[in-house]
């Protein structure tokens, strides 16, 4: 523990008192330590944590301009939340949803509503509650016996785990359509098997955490339009567009997955992936507010005035929420298309460049959202396995992750890269590089030990 040890503050930080201890772990420090060394302490227990640049396992977003930072450090003491006291925040927060809505085609006929939410997760929890209870007003009118069966929520096994989470914390059944080999998105040719009276909705990934691919939201609205047309429960959709909603308007902005879609009733996305804001930041929009239930907006009166709020969480910083706000209005529409375009770029070289070793199947080669997926092909015949070659592209200080994919295609192990608009291009050459002299490395080492039925997750947690 920390003793107090006033004449060293002055002396140099590796010399001083404290840096010839452990930081406290399971106690804190009784005295307090001078601000510089407690700074330099702490940043040096962080030393080893690897280039959030050369990060290839994450989607979110690991670079803001020198501004964006400024703006979002002098604004850290905000509380999102206390809109009355902050009323140009809440209005920064308002003018980004409505940008959001104009980006996914919200109908001008229509009354959208939208709020930010600390990340996507936040936000599915909120468009599966609008859904959980809209559905059960709706049922109720009906006249079905609501406790006769749990509700349902259908979603490819390819979801996000926020998916499990909601289902868990609000008693849904999670029904999964089943991934193939000839279906890496939710398979339209069974989905609405799935479905039944007690179906709260069905969500479409615009963006499948583990390999990148889209659902394919539009035949999916087809197929609840013909639902609709001939059953009373009214089924919607739900599009977690947590990287593709912010990549796609830009990139492929023809392509129909959002509100242009009459039965996509909400949207949600994370500002911190293709929003380009440091992680703390998602967003939901609801088509028309006869999609977000009453009992689920709050009215908060105690900070000075009345304020509607439709979030789980209350206080956070609404530092990320000005930086969305920044980002839009530094980048506009065209900035956001280069940069987009040119991640896209760069993933598309990578996974030509994956493709030109003749020994991986590509799953996505980059050219919806800039992901990249690829298996060892099975006649690869080579004695390593995709985690070995993280491992070798670890020590070039890459970090990119080996995992099985989810369920019924457990046995199948996919290698992703998750380009950002931070991998420069000659960041893409340099991994091009790494990665042929990683393979080259594992061609010719000789001491190599599998248990043949190891199938394990390396470095994949989002
Ligand atoms: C499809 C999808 N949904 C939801 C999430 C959760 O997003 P967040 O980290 O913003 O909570 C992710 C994260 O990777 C995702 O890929």
């Amino acid at each position: 523990m920390f003793k107090t040890n006033v004449e060293q503050n002055n002396v140099p930080v590796f010399g001083s008192f404290e840096s010839g201890q452990d930081l406290p772990e399971k106690r804190m420090n009784k005295e307090s330590v001078d601000p510089r060394i407690a700074y330099q302490l702490v940043k040096d227990q962080l030393i080893d944590e690897g280039s959030a640049r050369q990060n290839l396992a994450t989607f979110c977003q690991t670079y803001m301009e020198p501004e964006a930072e400024q703006i979002m450090a002098e604004t850290m003491e905000k509380n999102a939340i206390d809109k009355s006291e902050y009323p140009q925040t809440a209005k920064l927060e308002s003018s980004c949803v409505n940008m959001l809505a104009d980006l996914w085609n919200a109908d001008d006929s229509e009354h959208y509503m939208g709020t930010s939410t600390v990340g996507s997760s936040e936000a599915c929890m909120l468009g599966g509650m609008a859904m959980k209870f809209r559905w059960r007003n709706a049922a109720r009118e009906n006249g079905l016996d609501i406790n006769a069966k749990k509700p349902n929520l259908v979603i490819s096994s390819g979801y996000q785990v926020c998916w499990e989470k909601f289902c868990v914390y609000w008693d849904i059944e999670l029904r999964e359509v089943p991934m193939s080999e000839d279906h890496l998105s939710i398979n339209t040719d069974i989905v609405m098997d799935y479905v039944d009276d007690y179906t709260i909705g069905i969500v479409g990934i615009l963006g499948i955490t583990y390999t990148g691919k889209f659902d394919d939201i539009k035949t999916l609205n087809d197929l609840v339009e013909d639902y609709n047309n001939t059953h009373d429960n009214e089924v919607v959709i739900h599009v977690d567009g947590a990287s593709g909603a912010m990549f796609t308007p830009f990139v492929d902005p023809e392509l129909e997955w959002d509100f242009r879609l009459p039965n996509v009733v909400s949207i949600n996305t994370s500002g911190h992936k293709y929003g380009l804001v440091y992680p703390g930041v998602g967003w939901i929009l609801w088509r028309d507010k006869e999609y977000l239930p009453e009992e689920l907006v709050f009215d908060v009166s105690y900070l000075g005035g009345h304020m509607p709020t439709m979030a789980i969480n209350f206080s956070r910083s609404a530092s990320q929420i000005i930086g969305q706000y920044y980002n839009f209005l530094r980048f506009g529409y065209d900035g956001y298309r280069q940069i987009h375009m040119r991640t896209r770029d760069g993933a598309l070289q990578l996974s030509q460049a994956v493709a030109e070793t003749g020994l991986f199947e590509i799953y996505n080669d980059g050219d919806n959202l800039p992901i990249v997926c690829y298996k060892l092909k099975d006649d690869a015949n080579v004695e390593w396995t995709l985690y070995d070659l993280a491992d070798r592209l670890q020590m070039k200080g890459w970090q990119v992750p080996a995992y099985p994919l989810p369920k019924e295609m457990g046995n199948t192990i996919i290698q992703r890269y998750v380009c950002r608009g931070d991998l420069g291009q000659n960041m893409v050459t340099a991994f091009k590089n790494d990665l042929s002299e990683s393979i080259e490395e594992l061609n010719n080492a000789h001491i190599l030990y599998h248990d043949v039925n190891t199938s394990k997750t390396h470095g994949f947690t989002h």
